[in-house]
């Protein structure tokens, strides 16, 4: 189910990525589209009133408002947006169904890790189960320290192997790795091994734009002014960044992942992860996490948000510096 909600998720968010989005902050309680480039203020989402409406051209029109995350014990829908810490619970009996009829209540994410003291399944991350009042991974008995990462204390990864699954400490830049899960919290693994995000320099082979100091990562473009679509590599190295016209309501934005503000008509990043200010913080949240024996990779919004986190009863101010220097609502709305 719950992949089932990612994949929608996914599909979702995706799709929307392709053409240029013209992109405003919304007041509180201003008309807002649903679906488009409309951002409402920091601990709002755009509320749809359920109908989709679109003009003569096929433009979605406003059709929501900009309204408050919904509380914890109040009714959600599939694809509306609880407060920070808390996730919309879907009773099964509801898919599949129309986006705005599977209706599922706020409840709270889980929040301890595993050899906290608990009293339910429902506090303990992921698949850890409440057993002799420890958070404990799922058939532990079997003699397997663990499924997954969240079955490892922070800063460890499960190492699944041929005999028995164990946790092992994450690895440090330059160490060999298979996969982005077994390095450190900040760094991915190319080519098996662990380096920075956005380290790669133009012309090195990516996968994501994160990977590149340019932030951005795709096929070379040719002379012609096509793009070389190659197998080699998956084809994608990182760019020079592409220049945008000045008036991008008329001419849209070049970068994936650009929108085009509709006060100055510039494209802009329409995540600000890779300011300087934005990594300083993200650094400062990460260090505070380890420092703290927080549980790393879960979501930020979820479970990381949840009042009773580790990350929230430690980390709360190096947490707000990431929301000031890292998200839309705040960089770019206020
Ligand atoms: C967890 O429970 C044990 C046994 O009841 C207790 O000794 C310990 O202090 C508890 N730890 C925390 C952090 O509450
Ligand atoms: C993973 O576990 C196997 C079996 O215990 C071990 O041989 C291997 O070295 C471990 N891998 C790492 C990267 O620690
Ligand atoms: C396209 O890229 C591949 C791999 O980098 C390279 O071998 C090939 O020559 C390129 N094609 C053109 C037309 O530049």
């Amino acid at each position: 189910m719950k992949l089932l909600i990612t994949l929608i998720l996914m599909i979702t968010l995706y799709s929307k990525c392709n053409a240029t989005e013209t992109w405003k902050c919304i007041k509180s309680g201003g008309r807002c589209t649903t679906n488009g480039g409309d951002i409402c203020p920091n601990g709002e989402f755009c509320k749809s009133n359920g109908k989709q409406l679109y003009d003569s051209s096929g433009n979605e029109l406003p059709s929501g408002i900009c309204s408050p995350l919904i509380k914890e014990g109040e009714p959600c829908y599939l694809y509306q947006r609880c407060e920070y810490g808390l996730l919309c619970k879907v009773p099964p009996t509801q898919f599949p169904g129309e986006e705005y009829s599977v209706e599922g209540v706020c409840i709270s994410s889980k929040y301890l890790s595993v050899g906290e003291n608990c009293t339910s399944d429902s506090e303990c991350l992921g698949r850890l189960e409440c057993k002799g009042n420890i958070c404990t991974p799922e058939n532990s008995e079997i003699g397997n320290q663990c499924y997954l990462d969240e079955d490892c204390p922070s800063q460890n990864y499960c190492n699944w192997s041929t005999s028995l699954n164990n946790c092992e400490p994450l690895k440090k830049i330059s160490d060999a790795c298979l996969n982005d899960n077994q390095c450190s919290l900040g760094l991915i693994c190319r080519n098996d091994k662990c380096i920075e995000m956005f380290s790669l320099k133009i012309g090195e082979p990516c996968q994501t734009r994160e990977d590149c100091e340019s932030l951005n990562c795709n096929y070379n473009l040719l002379d012609s002014g096509e793009r070389n679509v190659t197998t080699i590599n998956n084809g994608f190295y990182c760019q020079v960044k592409e220049l945008n016209t000045d008036d991008c309501k008329k001419d849209g934005c070049k970068g994936s992942y650009e929108i085009c503000d509709s006060k100055s008509n510039k494209c802009l990043n329409s995540n600000p992860i890779n300011s300087k200010k934005c990594s300083s913080a993200t650094k400062l949240r990460d260090n505070c996490y380890i420092k703290n024996k927080c549980s790393l990779r879960n979501h930020f919004n979820v479970e990381q948000r949840n009042k009773k986190s580790c990350q929230i009863k430690n980390c709360q101010s190096e947490i707000n510096e990431y929301l000031k220097e890292c998200i839309l609502e705040t960089v770019y709305c206020q």
